[in-house]
Protein backbone atom coordinates (compact mmCIF):
# COMPACT_ATOMS: atom_id res chain seq x y z
CA UNK A 1 0.00 0.00 0.00
CA UNK A 2 1.38 3.39 -0.86
CA UNK A 3 0.07 7.01 -1.21
CA UNK A 4 0.18 8.99 -4.15
CA UNK A 5 2.05 12.02 -4.01
CA UNK A 6 0.06 14.94 -5.72
CA UNK A 7 1.84 15.23 -9.27
CA UNK A 8 4.31 12.14 -8.57
CA UNK A 9 5.68 10.20 -11.38
CA UNK A 10 5.75 6.68 -9.40
CA UNK A 11 3.40 5.12 -11.99
CA UNK A 12 5.03 6.13 -15.13
CA UNK A 13 6.19 3.31 -17.89
CA UNK A 14 9.67 2.30 -18.23
CA UNK A 15 10.05 4.31 -21.47
CA UNK A 16 9.71 7.16 -19.21
CA UNK A 17 12.38 6.74 -16.89
CA UNK A 18 14.58 5.16 -20.18
CA UNK A 19 14.78 8.74 -21.44
CA UNK A 20 16.66 9.92 -18.30
CA UNK A 21 19.38 6.92 -18.37
CA UNK A 22 20.07 7.82 -22.07
CA UNK A 23 20.25 11.17 -21.67
CA UNK A 24 22.57 11.00 -18.20
CA UNK A 25 26.03 10.33 -20.18
CA UNK A 26 28.30 11.33 -17.18
CA UNK A 27 26.19 14.16 -15.90
CA UNK A 28 25.40 15.35 -12.35
CA UNK A 29 21.60 14.63 -11.80
CA UNK A 30 19.35 17.62 -10.34
CA UNK A 31 15.89 17.43 -9.40
CA UNK A 32 14.91 21.10 -8.19
CA UNK A 33 11.15 19.97 -7.98
CA UNK A 34 11.79 16.34 -6.13
CA UNK A 35 8.29 15.87 -4.55
CA UNK A 36 8.69 12.09 -3.14
CA UNK A 37 11.34 11.33 -5.74
CA UNK A 38 9.70 8.86 -8.60
CA UNK A 39 12.57 9.27 -10.82
CA UNK A 40 15.51 10.36 -8.52
CA UNK A 41 14.95 7.08 -7.04
CA UNK A 42 15.72 5.87 -10.24
CA UNK A 43 19.23 7.61 -10.79
CA UNK A 44 22.32 7.17 -8.98
CA UNK A 45 24.97 9.38 -7.77
CA UNK A 46 25.83 12.49 -7.84
CA UNK A 47 22.35 13.85 -7.18
CA UNK A 48 21.57 17.37 -6.16
CA UNK A 49 18.02 16.82 -5.37
CA UNK A 50 15.65 20.16 -3.31
CA UNK A 51 12.31 20.84 -3.06
CA UNK A 52 10.71 23.85 -1.85
CA UNK A 53 8.96 21.87 1.16
CA UNK A 54 11.49 22.10 4.10
CA UNK A 55 9.24 19.55 6.03
CA UNK A 56 8.76 17.44 2.81
CA UNK A 57 12.91 16.99 2.61
CA UNK A 58 13.27 16.32 6.28
CA UNK A 59 10.35 13.62 5.73
CA UNK A 60 12.29 11.76 3.17
CA UNK A 61 16.10 12.53 5.22
CA UNK A 62 14.05 10.60 8.47
CA UNK A 63 12.55 7.70 6.11
CA UNK A 64 15.85 7.11 4.36
CA UNK A 65 17.86 7.11 7.95
CA UNK A 66 15.38 5.34 10.06
CA UNK A 67 14.32 7.87 11.97
CA UNK A 68 11.18 6.91 14.29
CA UNK A 69 7.83 8.92 12.59
CA UNK A 70 4.59 8.11 14.45
CA UNK A 71 2.01 5.43 13.58
CA UNK A 72 -0.66 7.19 15.42
CA UNK A 73 -1.93 11.28 15.48
CA UNK A 74 -5.07 12.96 17.39
CA UNK A 75 -6.72 15.49 15.56
CA UNK A 76 -5.43 18.23 17.67
CA UNK A 77 -1.95 16.75 17.41
CA UNK A 78 -2.36 17.43 13.80
CA UNK A 79 -4.05 20.87 14.14
CA UNK A 80 -0.82 21.75 16.13
CA UNK A 81 1.75 20.52 14.06
CA UNK A 82 0.44 22.32 11.09
CA UNK A 83 1.09 25.59 12.30
CA UNK A 84 4.72 24.56 13.47
CA UNK A 85 8.39 25.20 11.90
CA UNK A 86 9.28 22.41 9.21
CA UNK A 87 10.35 19.25 10.52
CA UNK A 88 10.38 14.93 9.65
CA UNK A 89 7.47 14.91 11.86
CA UNK A 90 5.42 17.81 10.36
CA UNK A 91 6.07 16.12 6.90
CA UNK A 92 4.97 13.05 8.12
CA UNK A 93 2.01 13.60 9.52
CA UNK A 94 0.81 16.73 6.89
CA UNK A 95 1.24 14.34 4.32
CA UNK A 96 0.23 10.34 5.97
CA UNK A 97 -2.97 12.10 7.71
CA UNK A 98 -4.08 14.33 5.44
CA UNK A 99 -7.50 13.93 3.35
CA UNK A 100 -6.21 12.72 -0.36
CA UNK A 101 -2.81 12.55 1.04
CA UNK A 102 -1.73 16.50 0.22
CA UNK A 103 -0.52 18.32 2.93
CA UNK A 104 -2.45 18.97 5.58
CA UNK A 105 -5.35 19.23 3.31
CA UNK A 106 -7.95 18.40 6.41
CA UNK A 107 -7.41 15.12 8.68
CA UNK A 108 -8.00 11.73 7.37
CA UNK A 109 -6.07 9.50 9.26
CA UNK A 110 -5.59 5.58 7.99
CA UNK A 111 -5.64 2.86 10.32
CA UNK A 112 -2.11 2.33 12.24
CA UNK A 113 -1.39 -0.63 10.12
CA UNK A 114 -1.51 0.75 6.80
CA UNK A 115 0.38 3.85 8.27
CA UNK A 116 2.93 1.04 9.11
CA UNK A 117 3.04 -0.64 6.40
CA UNK A 118 3.54 2.99 4.50
CA UNK A 119 6.32 3.49 6.99
CA UNK A 120 8.12 0.19 6.20
CA UNK A 121 7.89 0.61 2.16
CA UNK A 122 8.69 4.34 2.13
CA UNK A 123 11.82 3.30 4.62
CA UNK A 124 13.08 0.55 1.94
CA UNK A 125 12.37 2.75 -1.01
CA UNK A 126 14.15 5.96 0.52
CA UNK A 127 17.39 3.54 0.59
CA UNK A 128 17.63 4.42 -3.21
CA UNK A 129 18.44 8.44 -2.23
CA UNK A 130 21.56 7.14 -0.19
CA UNK A 131 24.06 9.57 -1.17
CA UNK A 132 22.31 11.92 -2.50
CA UNK A 133 22.40 15.83 -1.54
CA UNK A 134 19.41 16.90 -0.33
CA UNK A 135 18.67 20.38 -0.23
CA UNK A 136 15.18 21.88 0.47
CA UNK A 137 15.42 25.71 -1.44
CA UNK A 138 13.63 27.13 -3.96
CA UNK A 139 14.36 26.21 -7.86
CA UNK A 140 15.87 29.74 -8.34
CA UNK A 141 17.78 29.79 -5.87
CA UNK A 142 19.79 26.13 -6.42
CA UNK A 143 23.31 25.95 -7.76
CA UNK A 144 23.25 23.68 -10.23
CA UNK A 145 27.10 22.50 -11.51
CA UNK A 146 27.33 23.26 -15.50
CA UNK A 147 26.41 20.30 -17.71
CA UNK A 148 23.89 18.66 -15.84
CA UNK A 149 20.92 16.86 -16.67
CA UNK A 150 18.41 18.88 -14.58
CA UNK A 151 14.79 17.32 -14.66
CA UNK A 152 12.17 19.75 -13.50
CA UNK A 153 8.65 18.15 -12.82
CA UNK A 154 7.03 21.55 -11.47
CA UNK A 155 3.23 22.15 -10.26
CA UNK A 156 1.72 22.46 -13.40
CA UNK A 157 -0.75 25.86 -14.69
CA UNK A 158 -4.20 25.54 -13.90
CA UNK A 159 -3.81 22.42 -11.81
CA UNK A 160 -4.46 21.91 -7.42
CA UNK A 161 -1.41 24.10 -5.87
CA UNK A 162 1.07 23.03 -3.43
CA UNK A 163 -0.20 23.77 -0.09
CA UNK A 164 1.73 25.20 2.54
CA UNK A 165 4.46 26.65 -0.27
CA UNK A 166 4.96 29.78 -2.54
CA UNK A 167 3.03 30.62 -5.17
CA UNK A 168 4.61 29.29 -8.59
CA UNK A 169 6.08 31.64 -10.87
CA UNK A 170 5.31 30.24 -14.16
CA UNK A 171 6.42 33.38 -16.61
CA UNK A 172 9.88 33.53 -14.94
CA UNK A 173 10.04 29.49 -14.53
CA UNK A 174 9.56 28.92 -18.18
CA UNK A 175 10.55 32.35 -19.54
CA UNK A 176 13.45 33.16 -17.68
CA UNK A 177 14.87 30.09 -15.59
CA UNK A 178 14.61 27.22 -17.90
CA UNK A 179 15.96 29.02 -20.95
CA UNK A 180 18.96 30.17 -18.67
CA UNK A 181 19.05 26.81 -17.27
CA UNK A 182 19.10 25.06 -20.93
CA UNK A 183 22.14 27.37 -21.99
CA UNK A 184 24.38 25.33 -19.40
CA UNK A 185 22.71 22.05 -19.04
CA UNK A 186 20.29 19.42 -20.63
CA UNK A 187 16.62 20.46 -19.19
CA UNK A 188 13.83 18.12 -19.33
CA UNK A 189 10.15 19.70 -18.00
CA UNK A 190 7.44 17.54 -17.52
CA UNK A 191 3.99 19.51 -18.00
CA UNK A 192 0.63 19.30 -19.79
CA UNK A 193 1.60 22.45 -22.22
CA UNK A 194 4.12 24.54 -22.73
CA UNK A 195 4.52 28.38 -24.21
CA UNK A 196 6.19 28.66 -27.92
CA UNK A 197 10.04 27.65 -28.10
CA UNK A 198 9.82 24.62 -26.45
CA UNK A 199 9.16 20.72 -28.27
CA UNK A 200 7.81 17.32 -26.83
CA UNK A 201 10.38 14.88 -26.65
CA UNK A 202 7.52 12.27 -24.67
CA UNK A 203 4.16 11.91 -24.01
CA UNK A 204 1.68 9.90 -22.50
CA UNK A 205 -2.31 10.21 -22.05
CA UNK A 206 -3.30 10.85 -18.69
CA UNK A 207 -6.29 11.80 -16.39
CA UNK A 208 -6.78 15.03 -15.06
CA UNK A 209 -9.18 16.97 -13.41
CA UNK A 210 -10.15 18.44 -16.80
CA UNK A 211 -10.04 15.01 -18.51
CA UNK A 212 -7.92 13.08 -20.39
CA UNK A 213 -4.51 15.10 -21.42
CA UNK A 214 -1.32 14.63 -22.56
CA UNK A 215 1.80 14.60 -20.00
CA UNK A 216 4.83 15.76 -22.01
CA UNK A 217 8.35 15.72 -21.34
CA UNK A 218 9.38 19.17 -22.64
CA UNK A 219 12.77 20.56 -23.63
CA UNK A 220 13.66 24.27 -25.20
CA UNK A 221 13.99 24.68 -28.77
CA UNK A 222 17.72 24.80 -28.55
CA UNK A 223 18.29 21.56 -26.95
CA UNK A 224 16.11 19.64 -29.21
CA UNK A 225 18.18 18.42 -32.23
CA UNK A 226 21.03 17.08 -29.54
CA UNK A 227 18.64 15.48 -27.62
CA UNK A 228 16.36 14.36 -30.36
CA UNK A 229 19.98 12.67 -31.49
CA UNK A 230 21.16 10.90 -28.42
CA UNK A 231 17.68 9.21 -28.00
CA UNK A 232 17.80 7.76 -31.44
CA UNK A 233 21.32 6.62 -30.71
CA UNK A 234 19.82 4.00 -28.35
CA UNK A 235 16.49 3.31 -30.17
CA UNK A 236 14.15 5.50 -28.14
CA UNK A 237 11.93 7.20 -31.15
CA UNK A 238 11.17 11.02 -29.92
CA UNK A 239 7.21 11.83 -30.48
CA UNK A 240 6.03 12.08 -33.61
CA UNK A 241 4.42 15.66 -33.38
CA UNK A 242 6.48 18.01 -30.95
CA UNK A 243 4.38 20.56 -31.24
CA UNK A 244 1.25 19.53 -30.63
CA UNK A 245 0.90 20.69 -26.56
CA UNK A 246 2.87 23.98 -27.63
CA UNK A 247 0.33 26.15 -27.46
CA UNK A 248 0.19 29.49 -25.08
C1 LIG B 1 4.79 17.68 -9.35
S1 LIG B 1 5.55 17.71 -7.76
C2 LIG B 1 6.96 16.73 -8.00
C3 LIG B 1 6.60 15.28 -7.96
C4 LIG B 1 7.79 14.34 -8.08
N1 LIG B 1 8.34 14.38 -9.43
C5 LIG B 1 7.41 12.91 -7.74
O1 LIG B 1 7.44 12.04 -8.62
O2 LIG B 1 7.08 12.66 -6.58
C6 LIG B 1 6.13 19.38 -7.67
C7 LIG B 1 6.94 19.72 -6.43
O3 LIG B 1 7.44 21.06 -6.60
C8 LIG B 1 7.57 21.64 -5.30
N2 LIG B 1 7.64 23.10 -5.50
C9 LIG B 1 6.63 23.99 -5.69
N3 LIG B 1 7.11 25.23 -5.87
C10 LIG B 1 8.47 25.13 -5.82
C11 LIG B 1 9.54 26.06 -5.96
N4 LIG B 1 9.33 27.37 -6.16
N5 LIG B 1 10.83 25.60 -5.88
C12 LIG B 1 11.08 24.29 -5.64
N6 LIG B 1 10.09 23.35 -5.47
C13 LIG B 1 8.81 23.76 -5.57
C14 LIG B 1 6.34 21.14 -4.54
O4 LIG B 1 6.57 21.19 -3.14
C15 LIG B 1 6.19 19.71 -5.09
O5 LIG B 1 6.80 18.77 -4.23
Amino acid sequence: MYFIYLGGKDNYPEEFFNIFHALRGDRVYVEPFLGFGAVAKCMSNPRILSDVNKSLVELIRALRDDIDLPIEVTKDEYLRLAKTSPSAVKGWVGFVFSSQSRFFNGFFPPKSSVVENYLLRYQREMKALLGAELLSTSYKKLEIPNNSLVYCDPPYVGTVEYKQTPKFDFFNFWHEWVPDQASKNLVLVSEFFAPMGFYAIWRMMKKSLKGLRYDNLFVHESQYEQVCGILRNVGIQPCADPLFCTQR
